[in-house]
């Protein structure tokens, strides 16, 4: 049976979101690695690791989070745990670097099921290193709470440090209250009539809208040609791009960083904005019960390969990231403000 899955043989020049040519490939080829299937951190030594909101972490946190990402960024290039080679993991993935096993279709994680399960492994392994950098293995990401009143501006640890990005759009700094619906175009809200706009927005994303599991986790996307799907799920569309669209630089041609896909994860907030996403995958999933779980074996069995903290590179399935306490993190239990605002 032919699994959707990279052939990393092939990893070549990609596109754009505007059809500009970018280079992401590593250094190396990872078709030269050996790898290893993946395993789940061993139960008997788990501390599990807690997501905090970013608004509401304290200043040690900060000071060793930022401790773990200076490290990062200072490694070398070659090194599979080095920042840009991180956020290059993502360009690979979301601009067609790699073409499919089998096949010479280009794979790409975005715009279909594979977005959840994609990003939650990119961030268990990001995660991971940032915690063996420093050597804290309770240390969590932070999520961006940007489905709540108090988390829907740019929370203030991503404006210092080696938080910061320069390449954001400077109007939509603190105390900008963000348009989780953002469309190129500015709302001219007061804050609380976009904070009032955001969580029935919220409510439609996550509840009305999203009563199927498709609607929510995107179209299912198969190998070859013909397997291709474009369907982004509810909340992939919104808040999900509409949140890179808004933070990246207006000054910049793609909206870079945040706003284009081959630059998304160069800056830090990509990881909280990812972490928050996974999050309401989880609070999804408990809402919908046992009917939000897919059987399809195209989808369990489809894999991608990521380097993890000892820079081995492993291969993951989708059905190995299904259950968080297995991969031991959890999120802290935050309100969902949304989830009664029917209009
Ligand atoms: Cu792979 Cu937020 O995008």
């Amino acid at each position: 049976r032919v699994i959707l899955s990279p052939n990393l043989t092939t990893c070549h020049q990609s596109l754009s979101d505007a059809d500009v040519p970018v280079y992401c490939c590593p250094p190396k080829r990872e078709s030269e690695e050996a790898f290893i299937d993946f395993q789940f951190p061993d139960p008997s030594s788990l501390t599990l690791r807690i997501r905090r909101p970013a608004h509401l972490v304290d200043d040690d946190y900060i000071a060793k989070y930022n401790k773990a990402l200076s490290i990062m960024k200072s490694l070398p290039y070659e090194d599979p745990r080095n920042f840009m080679r991180q956020a290059n993991m993502h360009c690979i993935y979301c601009t067609g670097a790699y073409n499919q096993q089998h096949s010479n279709s280009l794979l790409k994680i975005h715009r279909s099921w594979l977005f959840f399960p994609w990003h939650r492994m990119m961030l268990y392994f990001h995660e991971r290193i940032l915690a063996s950098l420093i050597g804290d293995d309770t240390f969590a990401l932070p999520f961006w709470n940007w489905d709540s009143p108090a988390g829907m501006v740019i929370p203030r640890m991503y404006m210092n440090g080696s938080f910061r990005d320069p390449e954001r759009d400077a109007s939509h700094l603190p105390p900008q209250v963000a348009d989780i619906d953002f469309d190129y175009v500015e709302s001219g809200l007061d804050p609380q009539d976009q904070i009032a706009t955001n969580v029935a927005f919220m409510y439609n994303q996550m509840v009305s809208g999203a009563k199927k599991t498709e609607l929510f986790m995107g179209c299912p996307y198969k190998p070859g040609e013909e397997g291709f799907c474009d369907g982004p799920g509810t909340i992939e569309l919104a808040p999900h791009n509409a949140l890179h669209t808004w933070v990246g630089s207006n000054l910049n041609p793609e909206r870079e960083n945040l706003g284009a896909f081959y630059s998304a994860a160069r800056d830090p907030i990509f990881y909280a904005h990812h972490s928050n996403i996974d999050r309401l995958w989880e609070v999804w999933r408990g809402l919908q019960g046992a009917k939000a779980e897919i059987h399809d074996p195209d989808w369990l069995d489809s894999y991608f390969f990521f380097h993890d903290e000892k820079s081995q590179l492993v291969r993951i399935k989708i059905r190995d990231v299904l259950d968080i306490t297995k991969l031991g993190y959890d999120f802290q239990k935050v309100d969902l403000p949304w989830l009664n605002a029917r209009p």
